[in-house]
């Protein structure tokens, strides 16, 4: 019996991501019409023999207890939320609930972090691990990163042969190696006795210095710094490299980046979730697009390519819609436009009207390059070039330009925009 654990961290973290996180958990933004972290669970019931996947976060139970009761009744296996009393960090929560991952005695148990998004390859992971389980206590996934861009990930030194990670080093301020972490791994039951002699020096050391780190709990445990980086070079770490699709989700630009991804792994994978536009009333489609079926949306709008649409949302006539996002009970007034946009719940774009915003991809050019996820403003203080979001209820008048903007909740806009935020 196999199970899974996705962490989602909690409120305070993944603050490149608002406005759009300011009224739904980032784990729950809807991503090519599912809750970004429902993506993960479909990988996870699809490993033969999967039987529990717990969510193990920080985010008050309130916020996700209809989310995991959907879920619950959606598929066969156990789905729980574990909430953690305060920020343990990416091992604390591991740790700390160690009993309920250990319960009826799994084989291994995978860890997903919340933000990643992939054609997870789970089952070959599993496979791997399953092999070399004796000697082994864990197997990362890795992926092939820039020798540039590897500095924001944890970097792996593999041994080509016996595929060990040899050393590991998180975030390095200089170049160790394009073998980056993914955040996906398999873990043997063995890790807890590990975890728990470094949880036993870490406590040592937090109330030998008069609970010296004031900030964090003395549960706190990081996998990479704690776990990872000792265990490295000790045979006990293996990696395995994907060449599958595989991205983090920071930042708003890469959620429509994923929206894609996951749109086009549809076509293999769930064909009836795609829009085709052959039914007679039906709007023009181009491939691939995602529409909730409660959607009105007039037979003379042109949507796609990459455009999700959700639940109760309204698209009048002549509207054009492309590489956006537009989430539930949103209206789309006659003949405007949408381009590389996300438009948040219950918002209301009035007639001609033009919503645009800049994209931005891995560079084609250089082979294995990631999505960048830049902050918000650049070194003179203005805004970076961005996707426009509109937060939610936010409402767009009639015949005005919105280009490459962020306007927050709730905002009434009477005039166009170009590169501001409005707060
Ligand atoms: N439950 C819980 N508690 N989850 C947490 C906590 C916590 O205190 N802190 C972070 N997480 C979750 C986040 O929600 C996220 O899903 C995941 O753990 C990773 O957390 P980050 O701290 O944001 O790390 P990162 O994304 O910058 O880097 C990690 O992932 C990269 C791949 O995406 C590292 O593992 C890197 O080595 C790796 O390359
Ligand atoms: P930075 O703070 O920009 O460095 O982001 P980060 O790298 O710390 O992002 P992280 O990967 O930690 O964010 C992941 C988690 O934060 C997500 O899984 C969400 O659980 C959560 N999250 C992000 N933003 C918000 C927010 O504004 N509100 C709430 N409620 N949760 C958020």
């Amino acid at each position: 019996m196999l199970k899974a654990v996705i962490l989602i961290g909690g409120p305070l973290k993944g603050t490149r991501f608002r406005p759009l996180s300011l009224d739904i958990p980032k784990p729950l933004f809807p991503v090519a019409g599912l809750p970004l972290i429902q993506h993960h669970i479909e990988a996870c019931i699809a490993v033969t023999n999967l039987k529990e996947i717990l969510i193990i976060g920080f985010y008050p139970v309130t916020q996700l207890q209809q989310f995991i009761n959907d879920m619950q009744s959606q598929y066969k296996v156990i789905i729980k939320y574990l909430q953690e009393f305060t920020a343990l960090g990416t091992a604390g929560g591991l740790y700390h609930f160690r009993d309920q991952i250990r319960s009826g005695s799994p084989d291994a148990f995978f860890v997903l972090n919340g933000d990643v998004c992939a054609d997870f390859p789970l089952t070959e992971l599993y496979e791997f691990h399953r092999e070399r389980s004796l000697t082994s206590l864990m197997t990362v996934m890795s992926t092939e990163a820039t020798r540039q861009q590897s500095l924001n990930f944890g970097c792996m030194v593999v041994d080509k042969t016996t595929q060990e990670v040899t050393h590991y080093v998180e975030k390095p301020s200089s170049y160790v190696s394009t073998s980056i972490n993914c955040g996906i791994y398999v873990f043997s039951l063995k890790i807890f006795n590990f975890m728990g002699e470094t949880f036993n020096i870490k406590q040592e050391e937090y109330y030998k210095n008069d609970n010296g780190n004031v900030n964090k709990d003395a549960g706190y445990l990081q996998l990479e710094q704690d776990i990872l980086t000792p265990l490295a070079g000790t045979g006990k770490i293996l990696a395995l490299q994907t060449t599958n699709w595989w991205s983090q989700l920071k930042t708003a630009n890469s959620a429509i980046y994923a929206n894609r991804h996951y749109l086009g792994l549809y076509k293999q994978k769930h064909p009836e979730r795609l829009a085709t536009g052959k039914k007679a009333e039906q709007c023009t489609i181009i491939a691939d697009v995602h529409i909730d079926p409660s959607a009105t949306i007039d037979s003379t709008a042109v949507i796609g390519p990459n455009v999700s649409i959700g639940p109760d949302v309204v698209i009048e006539a002549g509207v054009r819609i492309k590489e956006s996002i537009i989430l539930d009970s949103a209206f789309i007034g006659e003949r405007s436009l949408i381009l590389h946009s996300i438009i948040g719940r219950n918002s209301r774009v009035g007639k001609w009207a033009r919503v645009e915003g800049t994209p931005s991809d891995p560079d084609p050019n250089k082979p294995f390059a990631k999505m960048e996820n830049p902050k918000l403003f650049n070194n003179d203080g203005r805004l970076n070039p961005s996707i426009t979001i509109l937060g939610c209820s936010v409402s767009v008048p009639s015949e005005t330009i919105l280009l490459n903007s962020i306007v927050l909740p709730n905002k009434e806009l009477s005039r166009s925009i170009k590169n501001e935020i409005i707060l």
